[in-house]
């Protein structure tokens, strides 16, 4: 977008995606799966730094749900080695100082990933922990539900060892024992690939945000979409129950 279209809007501080559509992506080109993610992994990359330069605060990845085990072992294989190669990368170039001011974070559950992948996560967090441009949470084995779960233990175990009551307990406890505590939570959340839902997508984040479609592929994603996204967003008008 241009200047001039940038001073006439709100951005949203923090935008979420769904990068969905991959697999069809490859199906209609005649390539393996694996392809598709490759190729969603290289628009994520464009949009990320599109997002940083623009001046968006927070941006979430949807990129590995805790349900998406459920593919076939060869599609796992094939998406956690374009995470390590991903993570690889970015650790690399944070050496060279090339990273644009982004400061990443893996929300999701790390129990439940290969050590390695979450040592190279570990590396990028710290890493980067100093950059102030522009939040990168990573999705990673991500599952909304699994997150409130997470949060609810992390409670119940102050409960238990007589730090909170019971009857005290409030939203923010919630919201501050989940993998986003401390951020805004999404303004608009963009799914692309013609689907209509969120896949157990920040649930508990999501109550007042604004949802945007496109039926336009993950890999196929280009910044003039997320232009798009954002143009619609700041026409909406937002009540939050209000009038
Ligand atoms: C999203 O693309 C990537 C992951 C869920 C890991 P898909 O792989 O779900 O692509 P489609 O929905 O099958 O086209
Ligand atoms: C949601 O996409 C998860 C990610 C994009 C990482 P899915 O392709 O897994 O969602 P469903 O199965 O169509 O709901
Ligand atoms: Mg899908």
């Amino acid at each position: 977008m241009t200047q001039e279209e940038k001073n006439s809007i709100t951005l949203p501080k923090h935008i979420g995606v769904i990068m969905d559509g991959n697999g069809r992506w490859a199906k209609s080109r005649g390539l393996e799966r694996s392809e598709g993610h490759k190729a969603g992994a290289d628009t994520f990359r464009t949009i990320c730094n599109y997002a940083a330069d623009l001046g968006i605060e927070y941006m979430t990845f949807y990129a590995f749900s805790t349900e998406n085990w459920k593919r076939p072992p060869k599609e796992v294989k094939a998406i956690m080695k374009i995470f390590r190669d991903y993570l690889d990368e970015a650790n690399a170039r944070q050496g060279e100082n090339e990273q644009r001011g982004l400061k990443f974070h893996l929300i999701g559950e790390k129990s439940g990933l290969p050590g390695d992948i979450v040592s190279k996560m570990d590396t990028l967090e710290k890493g980067t922990s100093d950059k102030n441009v522009m939040t990168v949470n990573l999705a990673i084995n991500y599952g909304g539900r699994d997150e409130i779960l997470h949060s609810v233990k992390r409670i119940a175990a102050k409960v238990k060892d007589g730090s909170l009551k019971p009857g005290d307990i409030t939203e923010d406890d919630i919201s501050a024992n989940l993998f986003t505590a401390g951020q805004p939570d999404p303004d608009i959340i963009i799914r692309p690939s013609g689907e209509y839902r969120l896949s157990n997508f920040m649930l508990w984040q999501a109550a007042y945000s604004e949802f945007w479609y496109s039926d336009v592929l993950w890999p196929d994603f280009t910044p003039d979409d997320l232009d798009r996204a954002i143009f619609d967003y700041s026409r909406r008008n937002r009540r939050y129950g209000g009038v």
